[in-house]
C-alpha cells in the first residue's frame, strides 16, 4: 500500500457529550488508516471545562498551538451547568471563541440536510421537509460575539448595565458573503442574505456590502435580501424557498439551531468553520457537530454521533482533499439509516434503537 504523508487531526472532545460522539470519529479516522492508504496523526487534548478543571483556563497555550499546527480540528462540544458561574474569561465557551477568532475561521458552513429516512423525525410535516438541502453560511468572528465595548458595568444611580457592541466591517461582510455567492454556484444558485436593517445600521450595512459584491463579481447569482425575523417566520412556513442563507454571527446562532429541527434532529447538523487561503493554497479549518454539549444525557450513550461525523466527513472534504472518502462516509450514515438504525433522538415507530457507539460501529461497517 502506497501511504501518503502524514496529515495531522488534533481531536478536542470538551465536555458532556463531546467525548462520548468523538469517539465515534476517533474509531472512523483508525479505520481509514487501518484499510485505506491515508496516514492520519491523531492528537487529542482537553478543552473547555474540563480543560478548566485540570488546568484552571479553558484552552493552554500549548493546546492552542496544537491547534495552529494541525491541518483540521475537530471538536466536540463545550460547556455545562457545572462551570455556569465561573468569571466570564474562564467558561467553557471561551476556549471555541478564541479558536474561532485567533484562527481567523470567518466562515461557518452549516447544512441542513433533511433525509428521506428521517422525513417523519421533523416537527414540521413531511411535504414542507422531504428533500430539503439549505447551506447556512454564519459569520463567525465578528458581530456582537465580539464587538467592543463589551461587559457589566456599575452605573450611577447603582444599577447595572450590560453592554455588547454589534459591529461589522465592509470587508467583514464583503469575504463572508463571497463564500455563500461561490458556495451557491456550485448548487442551487441562490443566496438569501439576512440582516435587520430595518433598525440596524450595522445591518444596513450589511445589505449594502452584499449588494455591491453581488452587482460586481456575481450577477449571475440569485441575491434576495431577507430580513432575519422574517427568514426565522419562512424556515418554518417554507424551508424549501431556500438554498444558501448568509447572516451574522448571531442570527446565523439562532437561524441555524432553526434549521437544525427542520431536519429532525439537532444531532444530524454538521458544521465546518473555514479561514481565508493562506499563499499556498492552504486553509486553516475547525470542524463541529452544531448540538451542543447537552449534559442531561451526556455518559449515557444516548447521544447521537451523525453530527461530529458528516462533520469530519466536511474536514475530509474542505481540508484533506478527500472528496472520495469524505462521499463513502456520508453513503455509510444514509445506509445505517436506512438499515432502521436510530439512537434516540430520532427514533420512531418500527425502527430499532441503537447507542452511540453502536450507531458509530454500524457506520463503520458500511465502510467497507
Ligand atoms: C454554536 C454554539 C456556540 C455559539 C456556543 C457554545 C458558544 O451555540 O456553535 O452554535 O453560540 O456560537
Ligand atoms: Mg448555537
Amino acid at each position: 500500500m502506497i501511504k501518503v504523508k502524514k496529515r495531522k487531526i488534533l481531536l478536542l472532545p470538551g465536555d458532556g457529550i463531546g467525548p462520548e460522539v468523538v469517539a465515534e470519529v476517533k474509531k472512523i479516522i483508525e479505520w481509514f488508516n487501518k484499510n485505506k492508504s491515508l496516514d492520519f496523526e491523531i492528537d487529542e487534548d482537553l478543552v473547555g471545562g474540563s480543560s478548566y478543571d485540570k488546568n484552571g483556563t479553558p484552552i493552554t497555550d500549548e493546546v492552542f498551538y496544537k491547534a495552529l499546527e494541525c491541518e483540521a480540528v475537530i471538536l466536540g462540544a463545550v460547556g455545562g451547568p457545572k462551570w455556569d458561574n465561573l468569571d466570564f474569561s474562564k467558561k467553557p465557551e471561551r476556549a471555541l471563541l478564541k479558536l474561532r477568532k485567533e484562527l481567523k475561521l470567518f466562515a461557518n458552513l452549516r447544512p441542513a440536510i433533511c433525509f428521506k429516512q428521517l422525513v417523519n423525525a421533523s416537527s414540521l410535516k413531511p411535504e414542507i421537509v422531504s428533500g430539503l438541502d439549505i447551506m447556512i453560511v454564519r459569520e463567525l468572528t465578528g458581530g456582537i460575539y465580539f464587538g467592543e465595548p463589551r461587559g457589566i458595568k456599575l452605573v450611577d444611580n447603582g444599577e447595572r448595565k450590560g453592554i455588547n457592541t454589534h459591529v461589522y466591517t465592509s470587508n467583514e461582510i464583503q469575504r463572508v458573503a463571497k463564500v455563500a455567492f461561490d458556495l451557491a454556484k456550485k448548487r442551487n444558485n441562490k443566496v438569501t442574505s439576512c440582516e435587520k436593517s430595518n433598525v440596524m445600521e450595522a445591518g444596513q450595512l450589511w445589505k449594502e456590502e452584499v449588494q455591491t459584491l453581488h452587482e460586481k463579481e456575481y450577477k449571475e447569482v440569485k441575491l434576495e435580501h431577507m430580513l432575519a425575523d422574517n427568514c426565522a417566520m419562512q424556515l418554518l412556513r417554507n424551508p424549501k424557498q431556500f438554498d444558501v442563507i448568509v447572516t451574522d454571527n448571531l442570527f446565523g446562532d439562532i437561524l441555524s439551531d432553526e434549521a437544525a429541527m427542520l431536519t429532525g434532529s439537532l444531532g444530524l447538523l454538521p458544521s465546518a468553520s473555514l479561514g481565508a487561503k493562506d499563499k499556498n493554497g492552504n486553509i486553516r479549518s475547525m470542524y463541529e457537530p452544531v448540538h451542543g454539549s447537552a449534559p442531561d444525557i451526556a455518559g449515557k450513550g444516548l447521544a447521537n454521533p451523525i453530527a461530529t461525523i458528516l462533520s469530519f466527513a466536511m474536514a475530509l472534504r474542505y481540508s484533506l482533499n478527500l472528496d472520495k472518502e469524505a462521499e463513502t462516509l456520508e453513503k455509510s450514515v444514509q445506509s445505517v439509516l436506512d438499515d432502521g438504525l436510530r439512537t434516540k433522538d430520532i427514533l420512531s415507530q418500527g425502527k430499532k434503537e441503537v447507542s452511540t457507539t453502536q450507531m458509530g460501529d454500524a457506520i463503520i461497517s458500511k465502510l467497507k
